[in-house]
């Protein structure tokens, strides 16, 4: 295998120790993603530097400059601390002709809206959950059809920021709170979509124009507090007390019936060629109890530590994490132009 200069971008918070022990709990699990593959990149045998950036893009020149790299390795999900601007950042490394790790800047511009994905994914009849969007500074009225329970969200933020039970309305009066809440304390625009209720599904994939679908992965939720709905909360994501005082946990999903196994492999391919996905992205899904499928939203460069969901379903097909990264560095170079 080729040594290469590997580039890691990260937040600047983020940059990661040489040893995770020494760090409280909470740090740790903060840090694990850029840890880990930082450590398995330099296993790998590669030159790797690391750079925090958020505020400044000449530091990225400069270390461009400087260090020449082959290839970043693109693990940053904001700059200037808006989710919504990753994706300049990879059209800058586009600008300084520099390879990148990961999904293309038009894969994850389409990718970040909620809407524009639920309407390329609609035109092309893949099921999705009735919605509205509701932008900013525009009073909010339902239309007719859209009928409650909804579920309230940002349409451009991710890791369920701004989602809680509160999210689920059942009411005009709870839409147009929670609507606001988003404006407000989200500070982007809202989404509302009816509330499907049924199994939580993710699906990896990972490829160019040859796209290889990771075995279905499932969010259980075993011990809901009464009179909860079953959704992936910030809390329910990101706090492992939490997560082990609810029964929350993932894993392959079990008893998929080979027609639904199918339907779900069959298409993740098409929303990854739809949505102009490359690199890696998880498809997350909702199944109904009735078998119907839903759309709810494409991930580009999910979260890649060993134990979330990407990399365990990776595991599953049978790709170690030290070949996954690899994997993902060789499509960066080869989707490169330069
Ligand atoms: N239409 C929906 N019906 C049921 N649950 C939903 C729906 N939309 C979102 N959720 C729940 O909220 C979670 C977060 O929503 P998602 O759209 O994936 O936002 P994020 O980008 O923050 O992950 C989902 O994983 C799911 O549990
Ligand atoms: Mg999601």
């Amino acid at each position: 295998m080729r040594r290469l200069r590997v580039l890691v971008l990260l937040h600047p918070g983020l940059v990661p120790p040489d040893s995770l022990d020494d760090l409280p709990e909470h740090q740790a699990y903060e840090v694990k993603t850029e840890f880990h593959v930082v450590r398995t990149l330099r296993q790998l045998g590669h030159d790797v530097r690391v750079l925090g950036v958020q505020w400044e893009l000449l530091p990225i020149r400069q270390t461009v400059e400087q260090f020449d790299p082959h290839i970043v390795f693109n693990l940053l999900e904001e700059f200037h601390s808006l989710t919504e601007f990753d994706q300049h950042v990879v059209s800058y490394l586009d600008l300084l002709q520099v390879p990148h790790t990961g999904c293309n800047a038009r894969g994850m511009t389409i990718a970040r809206d909620k809407a524009l994905s639920k309407k390329i994914a609609a035109y092309h009849r893949i099921r999705v959950p009735h919605f509205a969007a509701f932008p900013r500074r525009r009073a909010v009225r339902r239309p007719r059809d859209l009928a409650f329970p909804l579920i309230v969200k940002s349409q451009t933020e991710e890791a369920s920021v701004g989602i809680s039970q509160a999210s689920v309305v059942r009411s005009d009066e709870e839409l147009v709170e929670r609507v606001a809440f988003i404006h407000e304390k989200v500070k982007t625009d809202a989404i509302a979509e009816e509330y499907i209720e049924g199994r939580e599904l993710y699906v990896g994939a990972i490829g160019n124009e040859r796209v290889t679908v990771l075995p279905t992965w499932e969010l259980l939720f075993e011990n809901l507090a009464p009179g909860a709905v079953a959704i992936a909360t910030s809390r329910v994501k990101h706090n492992p007390r939490y997560q082990e005082e609810r029964g929350i946990y993932q894993q392959q999903a079990t008893h998929l019936p080979d027609e639904i196994q199918a339907r779900l492999t069959r298409t993740t391919r098409r929303l990854y060629k739809l949505l102009h996905l490359t690199g890696y992205a998880r498809i997350d899904y909702r199944l109904r109890a009735d078998g119907e499928l839903f759309f709810l939203e494409a991930n580009p460069n999910p979260e890649i530590a060993p134990e979330e969901e990407f990399a365990s379903a990776a595991a599953a097909a049978g790709i170690k994490y030290k070949d996954l990264l690899q994997k993902i560095l060789t499509l960066g170079l080869r989707a490169s132009r330069w």
